[in-house]
């Protein structure tokens, strides 16, 4: 594997994606966390970070103790800490430098091979390197900074690089090609971390971890648990216990569908209607926390009293991916957070549940891949992300059932619509939402007062920024149209044109 070490930048992610994307495994660790340099390391990339190397602060590593042990690749501030690390001079640079640059090769050395001359390179610093250190060469410049890229030269037994810009953003053209050197012509990694690789690993493991053991499992019909579940089915069959509740807020038919597409996949799932035990508890509830609150303590409830019956169970099974785990540098001093989540509140220490979580090491995309190499329908796999308060959060105010109904028949035509449409993969999430508003409207000779829906579709990549999908006109003025014509009880029909920040991606 790879080590990526962490020193804060809002890059450090992408590093990871960008290694694990040429099939080899890496793990992102705090810069500071202890870590024993065996033979399962194969090299060392030290990230970016939002400090200056001549910050009183500024976090460092004992470079020392890795380098001629390990091949390192030092990026932008990782390349500067080496710099000084060996005498270099690394000052504040006259003139910021963000954005496009083009690379000038001065010498062909392995790390850029094939890389053209005039690459676009992505830069993000506003300290340079301006003193190289002593047996330092430099590979390439640009325009603006004298080193981009260099390599410590002499006896080493392991070679050290560093680069000033950033390889692993989608602007740097060739980025992907210069990571793809270090990791394969000088680190020598063998780009054996397939889907299929992991899917077979990662069964051998369940079966060692559980042993002869239960599992019980909330299931939500979304993409992560859907892939976790199903690893842990082919490792232990019939032993893992699927539960998935009807909380009356899903999507039209979607407790249907989901449940047949559990069967397919030979999972040993067990739907819960609790329809009408949530709508009661709803009633009357018109704050959106409030909502929340209530919908999250009665599916743990729900979950536990089924969970309860399942007395083998000795672990609880979890969806939980690579971003919800990694230790997180914070820019307001070398402090680590870790997030903890899980969906099911303390139900794992009551129980004396222990955890098992398959995607642990994984990126959102590496979870769909694996999905797909499992053979899940790519329906499911591409599903967007729906919130657990579901429909709940997109009726404002109160709920009722009735309520629900309508609000389904909507979504579910509009959902359809961007399928039928090839819009569906193109926005990162969609939905309807009901507003509390009835206004006039005219139908043949008849005055209507109804309620209004709002449609509303983003763009983004993790959901924290998204933008609003400028869908066609002529995609919208259909909607409209079908949802006004068929659903009786709506009558006006609106499109959010907002982004978030300032709006959020749900009304409430
Ligand atoms: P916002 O509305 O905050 O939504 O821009 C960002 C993403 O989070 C989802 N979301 C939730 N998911 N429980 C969930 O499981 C919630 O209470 C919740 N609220 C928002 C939202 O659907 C979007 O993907």
């Amino acid at each position: 594997k790879i080590l990526i070490l962490d020193f804060g930048s809002q890059y450090t992610q992408l590093i990871a994606r960008a290694v694990r994307e040429a099939n080899v495994y890496c793990e992102i660790i705090p810069y500071h966390k202890p870590f024993d340099i065996d033979s399962s390391i194969k090299g060392v990339i030290l990230s970016g970070s939002p400090f200056s190397v001549n910050d009183e602060k500024a976090p460092e590593v004992d470079i020392l103790r890795i380098i001629n042990r390990l091949p390192v690749l030092g990026v932008c501030y990782g390349a500067q800490l080496t710099a000084k690390a060996f005498g270099g001079k690394v000052d504040k640079s006259n003139k910021r430098e963000y954005g496009r640059a083009k690379l000038t090769k001065k010498q062909d050395d392995v790390l850029l091979h094939n890389i053209s001359n005039d690459s676009q390179v992505w830069m993000s610093h506003s300290d340079s390197i301006t003193g190289i250190p002593e047996g330092f060469e430099i590979l390439a410049t640009t325009e603006s900074i004298p080193v981009a890229a260099f390599k410590k030269n002499g006896g080493d037994t392991q070679p050290l690089y560093g680069l000033q810009f950033h390889p692993e953003v989608y602007h740097s053209t060739e980025g992907k090609l210069i990571i793809h050197n270090f990791l394969v012509n000088i680190c020598g990694c063998k780009q054996d971390w397939t889907p299929a690789s992991f899917v077979h690993e990662t069964i051998e493991q369940l079966k060692k971890q559980i042993g002869d053991a239960h599992v019980i499992m909330a299931l939500s019909g979304g993409v992560d648990s859907t892939v976790a579940a199903t690893l842990i089915s082919r490792a232990i069959g019939d032993r893992l216990h699927g539960i998935f509740v009807d909380n009356g807020v899903l999507r039209k038919d979607e407790f249907e569908q989901v449940l047949a597409t559990y069967q397919q996949l030979g999972l040993n799932v067990k739907g819960v209607n609790a329809k009408q035990l949530f709508y009661n508890e709803l009633k009357g509830k018109t704050d959106p926390e409030a909502k929340r609150k209530t919908i999250g303590k009665l599916f743990i409830d729900v979950f536990q009293q089924e969970a309860e019956q399942i007395k083998e169970a000795k672990f609880l099974g979890q969806g939980t991916i690579y971003p919800d785990v990694i230790e997180s540098v914070s820019v307001h001093g070398p402090s680590v957070t870790i997030k903890s989540h899980h969906n099911v509140g303390g139900l794992p220490e009551k129980m004396h549940l222990s955890l098992v979580e398959p995607l642990r090491l994984l990126f959102k995309d590496e979870v769909r891949k694996v999905g797909l190499e499992l053979g899940i329908p790519t329906d499911m796999i591409n599903r967007h992300p729906f919130p657990g308060p579901g429909l709940a959060i997109r009726i404002l105010g109160e709920i009722t059932e009735e309520k629900v109904q309508l609000l389904q028949a909507a979504d579910h035509i509009y959902i359809q619509g961007l399928k039928d449409n090839n819009l569906y993969t193109q926005v990162w999430q969609a939905g309807a939402i009901l507003l509390p508003v009835k206004s006039v409207g005219v139908m043949g000779d008849e005055r209507t007062y109804e309620f209004t829906v709002a449609l509303r579709a983003v763009t983004s990549v993790d959901g924290m920024t998204a933008d609003w999908a400028h869908l066609p006109y002529e995609f919208l003025a259909n909607m409209s149209n079908e949802i006004i014509n068929n659903v009786r009880g709506i009558n006006r029909v609106v499109y959010d044109i907002s982004s978030k920040p300032p709006a959020t991606i749900e009304w409430e």
